[in-house]
């Protein structure tokens, strides 16, 4: 792999999400519905539950996609991280289908929560990057995010091919229980085929964060918050800025934020704002007032102007939460990108973590 010009691979990994998301489409969306050659439709058959383990990055797909799986095909869905399931004596049932998400198919936590799984006779699914892994191995079903390969420790391009992923997966288990309307199957494949448009990297943007970067690289402590779907973006634009800058960041369900954090609020406390058009603006909107009454400093990140953020990074506007998923994660993956390039740290390979994690 080469780095064709970018000064890192993750910034060549983030700049082509908007190419690995239509290769992982290709040919699995089609006029009224998700086809995976992959698997079968019986996959879901005597299934009332779902289970998704995973780690780090992969996590946050996961949880991101806890959210899909309910709305869309109503199947009730829980998420755990893999270590902490592993020796938790879980109750496993039949009529659980489990998931695993993992980019590399070897980090050994979500390896041994899936043979966990197996033994106790679960049907069982790995959403990964790399075919022929431990993994895909023993999985009975596998579906692979055609990323291509990543090299950067710092996981983006997996990221938002299994966030595709797994939305699809929702849609398609929706369908196959019949319990999505045509006209919410309509609109959700014509936001899908307008994923790749909103993972297009504009300039301004990217001017934007590198602007940002050079006040926000003093941040010592830093909250991204969000509700929904936009809670797990949080915990990812979090952990990207830890994991490359080695500055203290925490991601946060931004209605808890009352019960705990907002007694640290005070204008050192560096708040990174999601707030999409299409989901509970007014709630977030609020949230986030209540913090800029106690003077945190906010960077706010939304289509719709926001009078009281310090800083405003403004995302196209679009009709549907999922696309202002999309155009918030680029602007949170560039951001940390840009501090930790100022900081002088070695983006690609940030110390202390590996790529593979192949030990407990
Ligand atoms: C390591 C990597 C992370 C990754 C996690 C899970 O900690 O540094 O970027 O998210 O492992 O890896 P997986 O290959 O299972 O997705």
């Amino acid at each position: 792999a080469q780095k064709d010009g970018y000064r890192f691979f993750m910034e060549k990994e983030i700049y082509e999400q908007s190419a690995v998301v239509s290769d992982c489409m290709l040919g699995r969306i089609k006029d009224n519905e998700i086809l995976f050659d992959e698997i079968e439709k019986s996959i879901i058959d005597g299934i009332t539950e779902i289970k998704i383990c995973a780690c780090g990055t992969s996590y946050h797909a996961g949880l991101t996609s806890s959210y899909l799986f309910e709305r869309l095909s109503k199947i009730k869905c829980s998420i755990e991280i893999a270590s902490e399931f592993r020796y938790k004596e879980p109750l496993l049932t039949k009529d659980t289908l489990f998931i695993v998400i993992s980019q590399s198919g070897e980090t050994a936590d979500t390896l041994e929560a899936l043979k966990m799984a197996k033994a106790a006779g679960l049907k069982t699914l790995v959403v990964c990057n790399v075919d022929n892994s431990s993994m895909t191995r023993t999985a009975d079903a596998t579906i692979l995010t055609r990323a291509g390969i990543e090299k950067g420790v710092a996981s983006t391009k997996a990221f938002s091919t299994q966030t595709v992923v797994l939305w699809m997966l929702a849609l398609y288990f929706a369908k196959a229980k019949n319990l999505i309307s045509d006209e919410t199957m309509q609109k959700e494949l014509h936001t899908l085929r307008e994923v790749p448009k909103s993972l297009c990297i504009s300039d301004k943007i990217h001017e934007k964060t590198k602007r940002l970067s050079k006040r926000y690289l003093h941040g010592h402590g830093f909250f991204f918050i969000g509700r929904d779907v936009f809670f797990p973006l949080a915990l990812e634009g979090a952990l990207k800025l830890k994991e490359i800058s080695y500055l203290h960041a925490e991601g946060y369900p931004a209605g808890e934020m009352k019960h705990g954090p907002i007694a640290l609020a005070d204008p050192e406390l560096f708040t990174i704002a999601l707030m999409p058009q299409n989901l509970l603006y007014d709630k977030i909107k609020s949230n986030v007032e209540e913090l800029s009454a106690r003077d945190s400093t906010i960077c706010a990140i939304s289509p719709l102007d926001f009078d009281l953020a310090d800083d405003f990074v403004k995302i196209n506007s679009c009709d549907h939460y999922m696309l202002e998923f999309f155009e918030m994660l680029i602007v949170l993956q560039l951001f940390s990108m840009e501090i930790s390039i100022r900081l002088g740290n070695d983006v690609d390979m940030p110390r202390n973590l590996a790529k593979s994690v192949t030990v407990e």
